[in-house]
């Protein structure tokens, strides 16, 4: 597809190795280019990570909708319903972990296993230097459920970031088979979803103008199920709230 392309990772594993993918990406994503970076990580550790992110979330409380999660340290989970008020209107399920440290050993070696390679990419694209210990990052799932999760078209700040990562952690057609990732670029919209599987993980210049298209809006929608689209991605606190809805 123009404007897309799809490259074999061909090395799960070491942040070293993902430091030298980032280097050879990095020209076709400050050129607007979408990149779907193939099996970067094993398909079970994934499944097996979405299943104990879920379960964690179970054992905590909710934080509280309409309040700031834009906090340094802090692991949470709230639940972002279409009726709650926002900049930038969206329905899904967000973990936001920034504090790795103070969670139990089993989850916290799974994510630091996803999470450091993700943050070695990052670094090598945009030249920068961030670490999972400093209090400006957070890791964060997006559970998009079928029956309606969405979010809106929206642009984030170039700087300091760079590049946005996604990182899969479901499948098109079993999870989910209607709507998901839309990215407009010079290329034309690219409608990403069908080709970016478990394991695989999305960068794109982090200023492309991108959204979630409803997914499944046709079933009914159920907080507590697996079903639907699931994404990893890392985000700094400070551009966070410098998101905007276009
Ligand atoms: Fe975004």
């Amino acid at each position: 597809m123009n404007g897309l392309d799809i490259i074999d990772a061909d090395q799960r594993g070491s942040a070293d190795h993902f430091t030298e993918a980032g280097q050879k990406l990095k020209q076709r994503i400050e050129d607007g280019r979408i990149v779907i970076l193939k099996n970067c990580f094993a398909v079970d550790s994934l499944l097996a990570l979405k299943k104990a992110v879920q379960h964690w979330g179970q054992r905590q409380a909710v934080f509280p909708a309409g309040r700031s999660a834009s906090v340094a340290n802090l692991n949470f989970h709230r639940i972002d319903g279409a009726d709650m008020p926002t900049r930038l209107p969206h329905t899904f399920h967000q973990y936001g972990f920034g504090n790795l440290d103070k969670l139990d050993p089993g989850l916290r070696s799974v994510l630091y296993q996803v999470a450091e390679p993700m943050l070695a990419l990052q670094n090598s694209v945009a030249g920068t230097n961030y670490q999972l210990s400093d209090p400006e990052v957070r890791v964060k799932f997006l559970h998009y459920p079928s029956g309606g999760g969405y979010l809106a078209n929206h642009i984030h700040p170039l700087l300091p970031q760079r590049v946005g990562l996604i990182t899969s952690l479901s499948d098109w057609e079993a999870d989910y088979s209607e709507g998901g990732n839309i990215f407009s670029t010079d290329a034309g919209d690219i409608h990403t979803s069908p080709s970016h599987q478990i394991g695989d993980v999305l960068l794109f210049r982090y200023d492309i103008p991108h959204e979630i298209e409803p997914i499944d809006p046709h079933q009914v929608l159920d907080w507590n199920a697996l079903a639907g689209k699931w994404s990893l991605v890392l985000e700094l606190l400070s551009t966070n709230a410098l998101s905007d809805a276009i």
